[in-house]
């Protein structure tokens, strides 16, 4: 027998960036952060798990190749939910998985993402959200989503947001052993629906420093980040809050843009410096910048992450429609340039 689960989970953005570990091994962050999770239509993983007495050890593929499960992360995130799996009966198909017995079988996971893997789109997050999920869900894990966060969070730190829709916050916790660094939600998807995402994909390259490597390097070297961290982004977070629950989208746009831009300030303030962002971000940025002041009031709020692509968020649907005009003007889609395709989230974020 063979009993699976399938389980979506989207991807989030983050408003409020997380960058910077004080702890590497539990993934504990040195600053809370702030996300939106987008439409699952869009940008999502897709997980099938699936248990049998006849796999004879764990195995997984992503986008149909099959990939090393020796990582610590994988493991851990296996581990913590192997130990609270509990009885599993399927009387259809006259199954009974007893509590103890998850210790001797193994799974096969296959994974899909319907957007560019590590190219900054945030594939990370979705990925190990949805392999907790619906490895818990499997295993019959009687958690809240609270603890199931944790536990993505081990998998990968952004992960923790993308258990929840709507605004999160990851917050980053004060003990040792990160029990309290869990994602709670902040406002489900329908508090602020007016909000539309675009996603210019500026380049669908693997980033050439990854977000891990990228943050541990910042954390040895940057002065700017401990300013960030302890002076910047405690205000920063309780503005936001604020701006997310007012619905106010001048305050939300401003504290978006400055702190991506800070963001890849720290990046820059790197020892060696990293560049994620390319010519063509800072075309984008100009020509929104540019837009938001000649209409005197924000219409447009950009982000970036760990790479060149852009995440617009348009105040609304109408504004969108005319963010999506101007990017095809300036930047007309052809095969052999370097921004050949958007994505967006028409539906609420
Ligand atoms: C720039 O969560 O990918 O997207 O915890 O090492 O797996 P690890 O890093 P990851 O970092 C995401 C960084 C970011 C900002 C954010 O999502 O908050």
């Amino acid at each position: 027998w063979v009993l699976m689960v399938t389980a979506q989970t989207p991807t989030n953005i983050a408003v409020i960036k997380y960058w910077g570990k004080r702890d590497e091994t539990l993934i504990l962050p040195v600053n809370d952060s702030i996300s939106v999770t987008l439409d699952p239509e869009h940008l999502c993983t897709t997980t099938t798990v699936a248990v049998s007495p006849s796999f004879d050890k764990d195995r997984m593929w992503l986008n149909g190749k099959e990939i090393s499960l020796s990582g610590g992360r994988f493991q851990s995130c296996l581990r913590e939910i192997r130990c609270r799996a509990g009885d599993v009966e399927d009387e259809k198909k006259g199954i009974k998985i007893a509590k103890k017995d998850w210790e001797k079988l193994h799974v096969h996971i296959a994974s899909y993402n319907n957007f560019p893997t590590a190219a900054g789109l945030a594939s990370s997050a979705a990925g190990l959200a949805c392999l907790v999920f619906s490895l818990a869900k499997l295993m019959n894990v009687k958690e809240d989503h609270g603890k199931l966060s944790a536990i993505a969070r081990q998998g990968s730190g952004s992960a923790c947001r993308s258990l929840y829709g709507g605004f999160v916050k990851w917050i980053m916790g004060k003990d040792e052993k990160g029990s309290d660094s869990i994602a709670v939600q902040l406002a489900d998807e329908k508090h602020w629906d007016d909000l539309v995402i675009v996603i210019a994909v500026v380049s669908s390259r693997q980033k050439e420093t990854s977000s891990t490597t990228g943050m541990r390097e910042t954390v040895e070297t940057s002065m700017l980040l401990q300013h960030r961290a302890k002076e910047v982004v405690p205000k920063r977070i309780l503005q936001m809050e604020e701006a997310i629950r007012n619905r106010d989208f001048a305050s939300f746009a401003h504290l978006t843009c400055a702190d991506s831009n800070q963001f890849h300030a720290v990046c820059l303030d790197t020892c060696p410096p990293i560049f994620y962002m390319n010519d063509t971000s800072h075309r984008i940025i100009s020509i929104v910048e540019k837009w938001n002041r000649s209409e005197g009031t924000p219409q447009v709020a950009y982000t970036f992450d760990a790479g060149p692509n852009a995440v617009m968020i348009a105040r609304n649907r109408k504004v969108a429609g005319v963010l999506l005009q101007k990017l095809l003007f300036y930047f007309p889609p052809q095969p052999d340039t370097d921004l050949n395709s958007y994505v967006i989230g028409d539906k609420s974020i």
